[in-house]
């Protein structure tokens, strides 16, 4: 059941570009884009003011790159809140305050104590999440469905990435709404975004330059991922795969955060893996790369195709297609993930079943 793959990890990180085509499949009709699983009207959507994403663990990381499109696209305030935060500190909720939680599982504890303290204060919430039927699915007033098929392996990739296009449809729409996108804009990006199915086809072509980055890093204790807008936003991600299958300490940080203290962890040989993809602040990730570099970091960058000078500041390039900055969350978290999971298997881990976590956390 593994369809020849040595673990479920690989064969769900395989399965991407499906799941890009899957969740996109009937959301464009006659031209517009439509979530009609939402559950609120036009002038519902129109006078959202704020957003809180609400959600654990990678999902939680889906939320910080659902952050990056709200703020951009629909200009809506949006806060990404882990659940268990969230709960407990009285959050501001008004009628006009959309909350989004997002479980793969949608038995997360913490996201539906979440999901009900909002109700109980009045605010309308929308459910992502990849089970039918399941409680944040049945205790949300709208819900859409990831497309990712059950995930065996405990580390999430395929409803990440489910999560993430979802949570894209929705930044869509919000902006559309808000009067932000004309119907030509939306068809658009919907096509760029659809394109990404097959970008991620071509990364999991050729993986041989993520396994060679994955084989310098793989004796370390420690390692740093760094990136600024959206590529800070993976980051998070990447760290968090790569210490859950393969126990390397593992942290992410704005890349601009650096010299105001992780710097000082840096010296020779320590993997410092940038996300520097084409984007309005490349240069100053750049800068970040170099500042780590002199310090004796080992560079393992992520770049965009064609990039040839990225190669003079990093020990080790891993190339994505060129896609706008609001997907890059899309095609980069596909590398990092098969990156971490080359390390795990190098260090001899069980991938799938990590030590000390359960693929679904329904206790407090
Ligand atoms: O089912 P959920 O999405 O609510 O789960 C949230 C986290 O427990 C989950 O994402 C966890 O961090 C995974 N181990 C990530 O790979």
């Amino acid at each position: 059941e593994k369809g020849g793959y040595p673990d479920f990890m690989l064969k769900e990180i395989h399965e991407q570009p499906r799941v890009v085509r899957d969740t996109l499949a009937g959301r464009m009709v006659g031209g517009a884009l439509k979530i009609s699983e939402l559950g609120m009207s036009l002038e519902e959507l129109q006078l959202i003011d704020r957003v809180y994403v609400i959600a654990c663990g990678t999902s939680y990381h889906a939320g910080l790159v659902a952050k990056q499109l709200i703020e951009a696209w629909a200009r809506i305030p949006t806060e990404v809140e882990v659940a268990s935060e969230f709960r407990y500190r009285n959050p501001i909720i008004t009628p006009t305050t959309l909350v989004v939680a997002v479980s793969q599982s949608g038995e997360t504890a913490d996201t539906l104590a979440a999901i009900r303290e909002a109700r109980i204060k009045g605010g309308k919430v929308f459910g992502i999440t990849n089970v039918i039927g399941s409680p944040v699915a049945r205790e949300s007033d709208g819900v859409i469905y990831t497309k990712a098929n059950k995930e065996i392996a405990v580390a999430s990739t395929k409803s990440f990435l489910g999560q993430v296009v979802s949570l894209t449809l929705l930044s869509m729409v919000l902006a559309q709404a808000k009067g932000k996108f004309t119907q030509a804009q939306t068809r658009l990006l919907f096509g760029e975004l659809a394109d990404t199915a097959e970008q991620i086809e071509r990364i999991l072509a050729d993986t041989t330059a993520i396994e060679e980055a994955a084989l310098a890093c793989k004796d370390a204790n420690d390692a740093l991922f760094i990136g600024r807008g959206m590529g800070s936003a993976i980051s998070y991600e990447g760290a968090l795969k790569l210490k859950e299958i393969s126990y390397l300490h593992a942290e992410a940080y704005a890349a601009g955060e650096m010299k105001h203290g992780p710097i000082a962890l840096l010296s020779k040989g320590f993997p410092v893996i940038a996300v520097a993809t084409q984007s309005p602040v490349y240069d100053k990730v750049i800068s970040n790369i170099q500042e780590s570099r002199t310090r004796g970091a080992l560079v393992v960058a992520v770049a965009t195709e064609g990039d040839e000078e990225i190669r003079k500041h990093a020990d080790y390039v891993i190339y994505v297609p060129r896609v706008r900055d609001a997907f890059s969350a899309i095609t980069v978290s596909v590398p990092l993930q098969l990156f971490a999971r080359a390390i795990a298997v190098a260090r001899g881990c069980d991938v799938d079943q990590p030590r000390n976590l359960a693929k679904s956390v329904t206790v407090e």
